[in-house]
């Protein structure tokens, strides 16, 4: 798109000029730069860009004086009353916002002015990818988009593009340690899955790890750490889809048989692997955040979490789980085998030296015995409400 586009909103290019944004372009591309900052406020007759003019709206947040936006009674009648729309969530924010039948005034936000706002979308895509440029405020508040999959009307991806080409001071990681089989998988997962976040199940590399060991015929002993580490710094790994790709091939079942538990269990006591692991496990921290389930990811592996909550469920509970979810993919196994394979894992889990299985001294302990999932899940998010202090819509 050049700046002889035949598309209306092309003049979207003058409204940003006029706001102090450098833009150069050519035959089919634009570029559009930082100019003056603050922004400079303007006063525009907007008729001929209704839509994209929702934009100079929130960029108004950032500007020298209140910028006003005439002739813009068609906001209305859109997907929603955009006038009404926008002045509302501006206003959580903190703004000082004035509006009448036609035209919409915006104040800037002083960096003191900045409220944390969870932002209400009205199932309108345009208020959700124009209040995403609110996160760039200066006072770091955070801000959350309600409802963000509303942007598949017109722009499925807009929130993948946007986090491509920003960086963050600090993306939220929420961290959930605990022993095995206390159900910190199923919540991890549901909890990332509702805030639409990035999920990393840490055990299944240690996992992987004992896979890739037994392939190549090694032992999990001192002798063989080095070995093992060099395997686990190279692990040809790949997660789609809730699967775990080891070369191209789908080894989500291999991983989670007992004996590959215990592998995992015996090659993570090596310190070698827990180091070769480290970066990999810190390169799934991306924007728009993270939910680590494992052993040490309060401790060791994102020290600095947002939120970091220890689950333990007592060991006659997590035995009975795990028999259930083993009888239900016929797998045979008796109860009393479970529970003893569970505890001689606890124990190498807490008592080796390098990362213990033990809670961060900032976590929260949440012991689920009698808990139903949907109540551990709530628990959770209202602890992560807590400590990212969003107001309610
Ligand atoms: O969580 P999961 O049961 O899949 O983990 C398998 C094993 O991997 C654990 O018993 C533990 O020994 C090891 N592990 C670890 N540190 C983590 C995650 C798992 O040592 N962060």
């Amino acid at each position: 798109m050049g700046a002889d586009s035949i598309q209306g909103d092309i003049r979207f290019i003058d409204a940003a000029r006029q706001m102090g944004a450098q833009v150069d372009s050519g035959p089919n591309w634009l570029e559009v730069r930082r100019g003056a900052w603050p922004l400079k406020a303007i006063d525009l007759d907007a008729n001929h860009i209704p839509d994209a003019a929702m934009t100079l709206a929130v960029m108004a947040l950032y500007a020298d004086g209140p910028t006003t936006l005439r002739n813009i009674a068609s906001w209305r009648v859109k997907e929603t009353d955009r006038i009404d729309a926008m002045a509302n969530e501006l206003k959580k924010l903190g703004a000082t916002v004035e509006a009448g039948p036609d035209f919409i005034r915006v104040h800037p936000l002083a960096p003191a002015g900045w409220q944390p706002a969870s932002i209400h979308t009205y199932d309108d895509h345009r208020v959700a990818m124009c209040f995403s440029l609110a996160a760039f405020n200066p006072a770091g508040v955070p801000v959350r988009i309600l409802d963000p999959h509303c942007v598949a009307k017109t722009f499925p991806d807009y929130f993948e593009t946007l986090f491509l080409v920003a960086r963050a001071a600090e993306v939220p990681v929420i961290c959930i340690d605990g022993p095995t089989a206390s159900g910190k998988g199923t919540l991890a997962a549901e909890v990332a899955r509702l805030l639409g976040y990035h999920y990393l199940d840490s055990g299944s590399l240690y996992r992987v790890t004992g896979l890739a060991m037994r392939r190549a015929g090694l032992e999990a002993d001192a002798g063989h750490e080095a070995q093992i580490a060099a395997l686990a710094a190279a692990l040809p790994l790949q997660f789609t889809e809730g699967k775990v790709l080891l070369a191209g091939e789908d080894v989500s079942d291999d991983i989670r048989t007992e004996a590959a538990g215990m592998d995992a269990s015996r090659v993570s006591t090596l310190p070698a692997v827990r180091a070769a692991l480290l970066a990999l496990q810190q390169r799934f921290r991306r924007l728009p955040g993270l939910v680590a389930d494992g052993r040490d990811m309060g401790t060791v592996i994102f020290p600095d979490a947002t939120l970091k909550v220890f689950l333990t469920a007592s060991a006659a509970e997590r035995a009975e789980r795990r028999h259930k979810q083993l009888i239900s993919k016929g797998i045979s196994t008796t109860l009393d085998s479970l529970r003893s394979d569970l505890e001689a894992r606890d124990a190498r889990d807490s008592s080796r030296s390098v990362a213990p299985l033990k809670p961060a001294q900032d976590a929260r302990h949440l012991d689920n015995s009698q808990l139903s999932i949907e109540q551990s899940i709530d628990q959770v998010l209202e602890w992560w409400q807590q400590v990212q202090p969003f107001k309610s819509a």
